[in-house]
């Protein structure tokens, strides 16, 4: 076949369909939040304090993966401040994070007055590799902050292994991966506290907006609802607040719409699953040499907020993004990168501008490490390559066998005239 066939060179695209929208509300989440303002018209309260849909939607989502407790916030990124908040970390301990993940996974650590130490990633999986963390631990270290990216798990073994022998916190960032599994257990319940996203991308939502905090730990519970909530003296007879916390508290509504999202989560994800199997399943009938399926970590079964496909630029004549741009002309959703992702070389964080020009926390008396020596530009290597050679593809559960077999034949099309 020749370049004049492809869609990017200006001939028929593969997929002239549009791409199946991803509907994610049907009547029962309308109804639940209409149940909610019905009550309200009756003089019943939309805020959590007197309702009864956040803590229900908190028991039943606890119960769902696998932990004794959970408690609700307003986004993702407040369950990861809420997590560290819970922990009670002195300014300037080190928290290790993950390379290649969202700025809401990032950002709280120095809300925290913490320092944010970068683990690497995988070649071939955005997520941490543990084989990286073990150097990074220092006296000042108090915690893991993994994320389970695309929707694909941790190591977490590795991770929980070296937590124990330093005797460090773990908080797994679940926000891509809901119901994703590692070796039979939910993420969300394996480290000390799992943080989910749910805003409206995420495999379920709770009106758009929202977050969920998940332990084992009783402790560690109560206290992520008091630093939920401006402190308060929750579970305690004591009068005034206990500590310094922030407003993350949520309404009745968007629980109400979460509590119908969270019976359709299991669902959710298998449908993800199912399809990324069509997919592969699609591709491999094709002669593609420039990219593969991605790995993920053994025993991990992914949740697929997005599908992953290796790269092999020594196979091809175009760089990744030109294959990519090449493919996705064709119709289908496949292509993209994941750089911005790529939290240690972005600016936001190297300019360590958190709080005015001061560099807190990096000038923090209370951090015993070397602000020279940081260097976080440089200091993941691994995720550097993982970006340039990990292509992304669209995963929703309302795409179907044909939007499979569309993916895979428009990823051959291209490949056909692309190969080296
Ligand atoms: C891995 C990860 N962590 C945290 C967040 C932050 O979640 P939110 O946008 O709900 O604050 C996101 C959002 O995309 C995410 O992907």
């Amino acid at each position: 076949m020749s370049d004049t066939n492809l869609a990017v060179n200006g001939a028929a695209p593969l997929r002239t369909e549009p791409w199946p929208a991803r509907l994610q509300i049907d009547d029962r989440e309308v109804e639940a939040v209409m149940r909610v303002l019905e009550k309200a018209k009756s003089g019943q309260t939309i805020e959590r304090y007197g309702g009864v849909e956040v803590d229900a939607y908190e028991v039943e989502f606890a119960e769902a993966i696998g932990t004794g407790f959970a408690t609700m916030v307003s986004s993702g990124t407040a369950a990861v401040h809420t997590a560290l908040g819970a922990l009670r970390l002195d300014a300037g301990s080190e928290i290790i994070c993950a390379p290649i993940t969202d700025p809401g996974a990032i950002m709280p650590v120095l809300w925290g007055n913490c320092i944010p130490i970068f683990a690497d990633s995988y070649e071939d999986n955005f997520n941490m590799d543990p084989a990286t963390i073990e150097a990074l631990i220092t006296g000042q270290t108090k915690a893991i902050v993994c994320g389970h990216i695309a929707g694909h798990p941790c190591d977490m073994d590795a991770i929980m292994s070296i937590a124990r022998d330093h005797d460090l916190y773990v908080i797994e960032d679940c926000a891509q991966a809901h119901y994703a599994r590692y070796k039979g257990k939910l993420v969300g319940s394996i480290g000390h506290l799992g943080c989910f996203s749910l805003m409206s991308g995420k495999h379920t939502t709770s009106a758009g907006q929202g977050g969920m905090v998940t332990t084992d730990d009783e402790e560690l519970y109560w206290d992520a609802k008091r630093f939920a909530d401006r402190g308060k003296p929750f579970n305690t007879d004591e009068p005034s607040n206990l500590f310094l916390g922030i407003n993350y508290r949520v309404t009745e509504i968007a629980a109400a719409m979460g509590r119908v999202q969270l019976q359709k989560m299991a669902g959710i994800a298998r449908a993800r699953q199912d399809y990324v199997a069509a997919f592969e399943a699609a591709l491999a009938q094709h002669d593609v040499v420039c990219c593969k399926p991605s790995p993920v970590v053994e025993g991990g079964t992914s949740a697929y907020w997005f599908g992953t496909l290796l790269f092999h630029a020594d196979k091809c004549t175009m760089t990744m993004a030109e294959y990519g741009a090449a493919v996705a002309a064709e119709g289908v959703p496949v292509g993209g990168n994941y750089e911005s992702a790529l939290v240690p070389t972005k600016e936001w964080i190297n300019d360590m501008q958190t709080y005015g020009q001061t560099k807190e926390p990096w000038t923090s008396p209370h951090w015993k490490g070397d602000i020279e020596a940081l260097d976080y530009a440089n200091s993941v290597p691994a995720g550097e390559k993982c970006v340039a050679q990990l292509m992304r593809y669209g995963v929703h559960e309302c795409q179907g066998e044909q939007d499979a077999a569309d993916m895979a034949a428009a990823i051959a099309k291209v490949d056909a005239v692309y190969r080296a």
